[in-house]
């Protein structure tokens, strides 16, 4: 048996001012949509935003349920908008902020199910995107490519 080893690398932002214009203007789409996130059970507003190839940004937000697995996530709020509205262009970026009860921004990383969606976009374009994940205080977490928050994550020859 072989030991492996799985490195991951990433960067941090210390603050929003830090971040290239681009991408700063991907998390500003995301942390406006918390505001219209639809979340009368959890109470955790979800703002996602993505910019497409041509530089048009979708945002997206949480949309939840009574029957609570019919809600959605605002990652996959955003992609499937951008999916309905803009077929045929590439996800370069990916931002993701929550915001608690108390209206705070907090931090927000894409769920696995989210992480599989974003992946399907990978796979459908041939391009890598950027995730953007709010951390709280105003640092942002910056990742390029899925494979990173989905290691190993299902491939098939269909
Ligand atoms: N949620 C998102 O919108 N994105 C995530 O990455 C994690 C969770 C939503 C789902 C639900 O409406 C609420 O946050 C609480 O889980």
């Amino acid at each position: 048996m072989e030991q492996k080893r799985l490195v991951l690398d990433y960067c941090e932002y210390a603050s929003l001012a830090e971040m290239p214009e681009a991408e700063r203007a991907v998390m500003e789409h995301a942390i406006e949509a918390t505001g219209r996130a639809y979340a009368p059970y959890s109470h955790f507003h979800v703002g996602a935003a993505v910019r497409l190839s041509d530089g048009t940004i979708v945002p997206g937000c949480n949309q939840e349920n009574i029957a609570y697995p019919s809600g959605l996530c605002a990652e996959r709020t955003a992609l499937f908008s951008a999916g309905a509205q803009h077929p045929g262009k590439a996800v370069e970026m990916l931002a993701v902020v929550g915001r608690d009860a108390e209206g705070r921004l907090v931090e927000a990383s894409p769920c696995g199910a989210c992480r599989q969606v974003m992946a399907e976009w990978e796979l459908r374009y041939g391009q890598k995107m950027v995730v953007l994940c709010y951390l709280g205080e105003g640092q942002i977490r910056r990742i390029e490519g899925v494979d990173k928050l989905l290691p190993f994550g299902f491939e098939a020859k269909v």
